[in-house]
């Protein structure tokens, strides 16, 4: 055969089977062969890989390593944490169902439901998290098919009782859907929530040089989620899946110093006469703080607070700051700021902002893995 015939099919390194890799290998591979189909039996067929849009065993790894380690029977893995949401929600609504959301919930996520499903005759009702404990009146008859909520909140930490929640839904028959994205991976694992979403963009990449998102829970459930993933399409790519597994390795190291240092942050924040309002789960001044201690092991990265009133409006003092970059996302090894009202309560009407307590003071922070004094520091320069 000729170069370019040659070059085309350079053969696999084949291992022995006690001659493994350490770290698993990126199959940055599209499609994969088998022996013919006729003579694969039906198991073989199940575990076989045949294109990477349906599955891929990076990908598969990864989502192995999820739902170990959010002890949830299996997980789907898919571009990012708005794909895992809307493959959670098209592949358990259909038109005439209703969805009970919350105010406090990040913003795309309300679109999804507002906008999007809206479309498709999907209805919904949205409440503040004060009303959490009072929701049966929000129910509608043979109608309210799912009860989708996050804690800590989005972006003002605000913690939901996520068991009584579900035992709320488990009476009357709805499917509960948390966005646990906040809580990080080990959160809520005992939790009976039918389906619970994360963006793997944040803690478990880490970095913030990689988007993923997850749908983890019963096999049962996520059989229509993982098909409705392989018809939208939202993949995750192999070499992301690696990116992301290689961030997981680090998770707990990383999350234990999110959270010191956020709560040194916070409680600096707390005592600073500029500042008119802190809101991290740690702190006792926290609305949900009882409840954060009971329910979260580690009370996250992300630390909102309230300048001032020597301050309208948040630009002044984010432009001041030098660490603490301005940029959404969170969860990653950099502190990031962001103006609240803008980032996340664009889509609000006022009355809905005041709801979700969104000032245009707010500011909303995740605080990174740098020295904790150097970003308190950085904070102090700004607001003096
Ligand atoms: C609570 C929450 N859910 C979902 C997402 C979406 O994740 P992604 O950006 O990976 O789509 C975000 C992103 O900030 C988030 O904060």
């Amino acid at each position: 055969v000729k170069d370019a015939t040659l070059l085309n099919h350079a053969p696999l390194s084949k291992l022995a089977a006690d001659n493994v890799p350490l770290v698993g290998p990126i199959y940055q591979s599209v499609k994969f062969t088998t022996k013919p189909w006729r003579a694969l039996s039906p198991a073989e067929l199940k575990s076989s890989y045949f294109y990477s849009r349906e599955s891929n065993p990076t990908v598969r790894q990864l989502e192995t390593a999820l739902a170990r380690v959010s002890r949830r029977e299996d997980a789907v893995a898919v571009g990012s944490g708005v794909a895992a949401l809307s493959c959670a929600l098209l592949a358990q609504l259909k038109a005439g169902d209703h969805v009970l959301l919350f105010v406090e919930s990040y913003k795309p996520t309300r679109h999804l439901v507002r906008r999007l499903l809206g479309k498709f005759g999907v209805s919904h009702t949205m409440v503040s998290v004060a009303e959490a404990a009072r929701l049966q009146k929000h129910l509608r008859r043979g109608k309210t098919r799912a009860l989708l909520f996050e804690s800590p909140t989005n972006p003002m930490t605000r913690v939901v009782d996520a068991a009584a929640l579900a035992a709320f839904a488990r009476k009357n028959r709805i499917l509960t859907i948390l966005d646990a994205t906040f809580g990080g991976l080990h959160n809520h694992r005992d939790v009976p929530i039918d389906l619970m979403v994360q963006s793997l963009t944040k803690f478990a990449g880490g970095h913030g040089d990689v988007m993923g998102g997850a749908v983890l829970g019963r096999k049962e459930l996520l059989a229509p989620v993982r098909e409705a993933a392989v018809h939208l399409g939202p993949v995750l790519d192999p070499h992301a899946a690696f990116l992301i597994l290689r961030g997981l390795k680090t998770y707990a190291v990383r999350w234990e110093r999110h959270c010191r240092n956020a709560q040194k942050v916070a409680e600096a924040l707390a005592i600073h006469p500029k500042v008119a309002r802190v809101l991290y789960p740690g702190l006792p001044s926290h609305p949900d703080h009882s409840l954060a201690l009971r329910q979260l092991e580690g009370f996250g990265a992300v630390v909102a607070f309230d300048l001032g009133p020597s301050f309208s409006g948040t630009e002044r003092f984010l432009r001041r700051l030098k660490i603490f970059q301005v940029a959404a996302s969170l969860g990653s090894t950099e502190s990031l700021a962001a103006p609240g009202e803008l980032f996340f309560a664009g889509d609000l009407s006022a009355r809905e902002k005041k709801l979700a307590g969104i000032t245009r003071n707010t500011v909303r922070l995740s605080v990174g893995l740098e020295d904790a004094d150097d970003l308190i520091a950085d904070l102090e320069r700004a607001l003096k």
